[in-house]
């Protein structure tokens, strides 16, 4: 293999432009040369596609966003689009693709692997959706930015004695609402992968309140209900006077934590080897702090799970 692609897809996250560099500067390393594909696989369809050299990637792994760019494409999903995709590729003489993304971009490089087209994916989501990889790159610099985020909220809170309910990302995971709300001792933490009971949620509030707290954070992952709808729940069976803040897409941008950039660094280094060994279809991923490699339809076919003992930890731990 003497030339590889590059492609960030779906919903940026912090981190993939340490990925993005990691796989530049890797192959370079490697002595390969390396094409950016913009504006994930919409550019790839549309042949976006330009030489990287190891300037290139220079003065990016601090930022969030992504340097070359994103798009969510309905194209690609179709064969057509994904041969326009091919033919471009071909014509570059690009013969491997690493794929940075969530579950989407997933699909589309098993799809693209399936056609014949070697592909690696790397996982890039906060909302750490992703089967085989126990972190996903940008899920611990969401965290955080939900966790100052919600430091913040809760002065108001206190200040104020009222209820707060705040909705937080994750598509139809609830990571990051689960581990925000154990970070912040949230009182009630609501998420898809738990049923929630009103009654029972309701009695814990008023308990506390019973015992002095004059003041709460709910957190609620979007997955699960709205913020607004959950709030309107709350203040129903309590009574208590509640807000609602829905972080939004404070949660996607921002600064790369140390724990992204060395992840980033690492699964993107990791997907140009797998290439560079002939390896096709592979996603890379990290477990129980080792990297690892899966089949990525297999990846695709299981279930993702949460740690269910961490949430049960978090309601003992809110009394
Ligand atoms: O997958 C990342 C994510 O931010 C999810 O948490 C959220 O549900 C979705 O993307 C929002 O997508 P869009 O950027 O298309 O509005």
């Amino acid at each position: 293999m003497k030339r590889i692609g590059v492609l960030t897809s779906g919903g940026d996250s912090p981190g993939m432009n340490a990925a993005i560099r990691a796989v530049v500067r890797k192959a370079i390393h490697s002595d390969i040369e390396v094409y950016g594909i913009y504006y994930g696989f919409a550019g790839l369809i549309e042949g976006n596609i330009e030489k990287l050299e190891i300037g290139s990637v220079g003065d990016i792994i601090h930022r969030g966003g992504t340097m070359l760019y994103t798009a969510r494409t309905e194209e690609f999903k179709t064969e057509e689009g994904r041969q326009k995709g091919i033919d471009q590729l071909n014509k570059f003489g690009i013969e491997g693709l690493v794929v940075i993304g969530g579950d989407g971009s997933f699909h589309g490089a098993r799809k693209l692997t399936e056609s014949g087209y070697p592909c690696i994916g790397v996982p890039g989501t906060i909302d750490n959706d992703i089967p085989g990889t126990d972190f996903t790159i940008g899920f611990d610099t969401a965290l955080n930015t939900v966790i100052d985020a919600i430091d913040k909220i809760r002065d108001t809170a206190t200040s104020h004695e009222r209820t707060y309910v705040i909705e937080v990302m994750g598509r139809d995971a609830g990571d990051l609402a689960l581990w925000s709300g154990l970070a912040d001792g949230a009182e009630t933490i609501v998420i898809p992968e738990a049923p929630y009971n009103m009654d029972e949620i309701a009695a814990r509030l008023k308990k506390g309140h019973e015992r002095g707290k004059k003041h709460s954070i709910i957190v609620v992952a979007e997955g699960c209900e709205s913020g607004v709808s959950f709030g309107k729940k709350i203040e129903e069976a309590t009574q208590f006077e509640t807000r609602v803040s829905v972080l939004g897409y404070i949660q996607r941008g921002g600064r790369p934590t140390a724990s992204d950039r060395v992840l980033a660094s690492r699964l993107g280094a990791r997907a140009v080897d797998l290439l560079l060994a002939g390896k096709q279809g592979r996603m890379v991923g990290i477990q129980q702090n080792r990297l690892v490699d899966h089949d990525i339809a297999e990846a695709l076919q299981l279930e993702h799970t949460i740690d269910m003992d961490m949430y049960k930890l978090s309601k003992e731990l809110s009394i």
